[in-house]
């Protein structure tokens, strides 16, 4: 305990590598960094700033440590160390003379040293070690401490389109049933701000000008087949409904014109829960975007600050690193009560979230940066987006658009571009109704893309079982997998979903990539080609798929493309069989197990509750 707070030291083995810290963008392994756990929408340094800082590490050793804090927490991953014990009587004992400087600080491979961990305004903190043997086990138990994962429900799982933020009743309801005859398959809708009567801050109420019968809206799109997900942020206009019950519930600062709910408190927690579940989830809405709950008053932008009070008795900077995911629990417990299951969007999240259906989004945009956050979620119980907006050239645009099918939430996010982006990439162009020349060609290659999505969805949803029942994490680093193979400590533009497929995402303007294969057999899940694993490929730019391997002998449920997910196409599937198919597939649907079996050459399902597997392909 120290004037400023209260410190934690942790002992490091030599090589002991580190990952962690929540949604990282700009850094993987961690080893030598130092991090603030701070919460910031727009992180510009490698400062530890993030969407969603979690102060939870896992390291090659197999531990798991939580620092149990909402304080901004400084982590120094190694490089503070112990000063010298003694002096020496020359250099000759210590290695000879060195007149150049040792820009390393002393921090050399094979090198032990130790974690120091700074909370500030703290008596103590209580920190939380999560044994292996394996470093999964470590994130496994961490999410299971917190409850385990989820399974989202099928739609969740579907393709996602956000409006243009300008949209209106008869517009969203045009796009849908262009997106029907065109055989874009779609689930979600998501209404950005203009679906309210004041967005910045908030109303919470529905703009009757542009959205005149919500209710018929909503059932109207339902028997469309979609689900409507509405944006907000939680700052509460003057105008609002809301506003007299929260206001005696908020911070003493305001943000917007609007109050700031005191989320860490029942009270406000319940008062904003309640008046969300009676005027939206009862009127069918199915979930939520939950904007803004992170900040950006670092980098330019808006926020409280962390002088803030609030009546619960945290202050503004405890307030900023808690306050999505409050603001989560206050919207999720009105669907737990209605038994009710969700998914949704958040921009930020916290420590011990992994039960949360919600998945974390960003206004950066940078792909490979997009795909590092992706990585670095799973060591930390949560999900992220990687969606995808306009677009700087057609291959920009598919790349993006085959990561994020490729991931927990697949959406097109087009508030700012009023037709979907493979009309028109360029925003001001698209904006300005002038589509490109021959735009069909680009629909017909994301349509197909979008479709991937819709065949993924049984194997994706097993990846969740085991996520909810185990807490492995459907979407993870190589080296949780595989700590033993120090060349994937570096690997951050790979990951694995699930236990037996591995995506190496291919980036716009770049001639190739190259693929690190984990140890073991692999096939390139598209053409079934097979690959010794401790090796490298290199993937030219012009492979038009998405590189993806998968573990030799898997068997994976590729479903037929119907225009929503739980289509009666989409209870139709073929099993991809790649090598000897001794690793069989199981996923439960309606509380029955269907197992896929491969055996001498034959194929066997084992009650496939609901599933017609009508053909099996051996592949590699
Ligand atoms: C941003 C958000 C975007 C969009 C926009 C609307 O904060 O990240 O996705 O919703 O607000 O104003």
């Amino acid at each position: 305990i120290t004037q400023r707070g209260c410190i934690v030291q942790l002992p490091l083995r030599p090589n002991e590598q580190f990952y962690g810290l929540g949604l990282q963008f700009l850094s993987f392994a961690q080893r030598g960094k130092k991090k603030i756990a701070r919460v910031n929408a727009d992180p510009k340094f490698d400062t530890g700033d993030s969407h969603a800082p979690v102060p939870f590490y896992v390291t090659t050793e197999g531990i798991g440590i939580l620092v149990d804090t909402s304080r901004y927490a400084t982590f120094y991953f190694g490089d503070a160390r112990p000063k010298p014990a003694h002096a020496v009587d020359s250099l000759d004992s210590v290695g000879g003379t060195n007149p150049d400087p040792d820009y390393t600080h002393g921090i050399r491979d094979g090198d032990s040293g130790q974690v120091t961990v700074e909370v500030p305004n703290a008596d103590g903190v209580e920190v939380y070690l999560f044994g292996g043997p394996q470093m999964i086990d470590a994130v496994r138990r961490y999410n299971m401490f917190s409850g385990g994962g989820f399974v989202p429900p099928e739609w969740g799982l579907g393709f996602w389109y956000r409006m243009d933020a300008r949209g209106t009743q008869r517009s969203t309801l045009a796009l849908g049933g262009e997106f029907r005859e065109s055989k874009i398959p779609c689930d979600v809708i998501g209404l950005e701000t203009g679906w309210q009567t004041h967005a910045y801050s908030c109303t919470f109420e529905w703009n009757e000008d542009r959205f005149p019968d919500p209710k018929g809206f909503v059932s109207f799109a339902q028997g469309m087949n979609y689900k409507i997900n509405l944006w907000e942020h939680a700052f509460t206009h003057p105008a609002s409904p809301l506003f007299p019950e929260i206001a005696p519930r908020s911070g003493d600062y305001g943000v917007w014109g609007g109050l700031v709910p005191d989320f860490a408190g029942e009270p406000a927690r319940a008062a904003f829960g309640t008046y969300h579940g009676k005027t939206f989830i009862d009127a069918g809405i199915s979930g939520f975007k939950l904007d803004e709950c992170d900040n950006s008053d670092y980098t330019g932008g808006w926020s409280f600050p962390e002088c803030s009070k609030f009546p619960s008795g945290i202050d503004g900077e405890q307030m900023h690193n808690t306050f999505g995911m409050h603001y989560q629990m206050a919207l999720w417990n009105e669907y737990r009560n209605r038994n009710q299951s969700t998914y949704n969007l958040v921009r930020s999240s916290g420590a011990l979230a992994a039960p949360y259906p919600f998945v974390l989004y960003s206004d950066l945009y940078a792909h490979r940066d997009y795909i590092r956050a992706l990585v670095n979620s799973g060591f930390a119980g949560l999900l992220w987006c990687p969606e995808v907006r306009d677009a700087v050239s057609e291959e920009d645009l598919i790349r993006r658009l085959q990561s994020v099918v490729f991931s927990p939430l697949a959406m097109v996010n087009g508030w700012y571009i009023v037709n979907p982006p493979w009309k028109q990439i360029n925003r001001r162009l698209n904006n300005a109704g002038q589509l490109a020349d021959g735009w069909q060609k680009l629909e017909a290659r994301c349509r197909e893309v979008i479709a991937w999505r819709m065949q993924l969805v049984p194997y994706l949803t097993a990846a969740f079982q085991r996520y909810a029942e185990e807490g492995i994490p459907p979407f993870r680093a190589l080296v949780l997998d595989a700590p033993g193979e120090r060349r994937l400590y570096a690997v951050d533009d790979q990951y694995m979903i699930g236990d037996r497929m591995m995506v190496a995402p291919l980036f716009a303007g770049e001639p190739s990539r190259q693929v690190v294969l984990p140890e073991g057999d692999w096939h390139d899940f598209w053409t079934g080609n097979a690959f010794k694993g401790g090796s490298q490929l290199s993937v030219p730019a012009s492979t038009e798929k998405i590189p993806v391997y998968v573990k030799a002998g898997s068997i994976v449920p590729w479903a037929d493309v119907g225009q929503f997910a739980g289509s009666p196409e989409s209870r139709r599937i073929t099993a991809r069989v790649y090598g000897d198919g001794s690793l069989p597939f199981e996923l439960i649907h309606d509380q029955s197990m269907m197992r896929l079996n491969w055996h001498k050459g034959k194929g066997s399902v084992t009650s496939a509750s609901g599933y017609d597997v009508y053909a099996w392909q051996q592949l590699g």
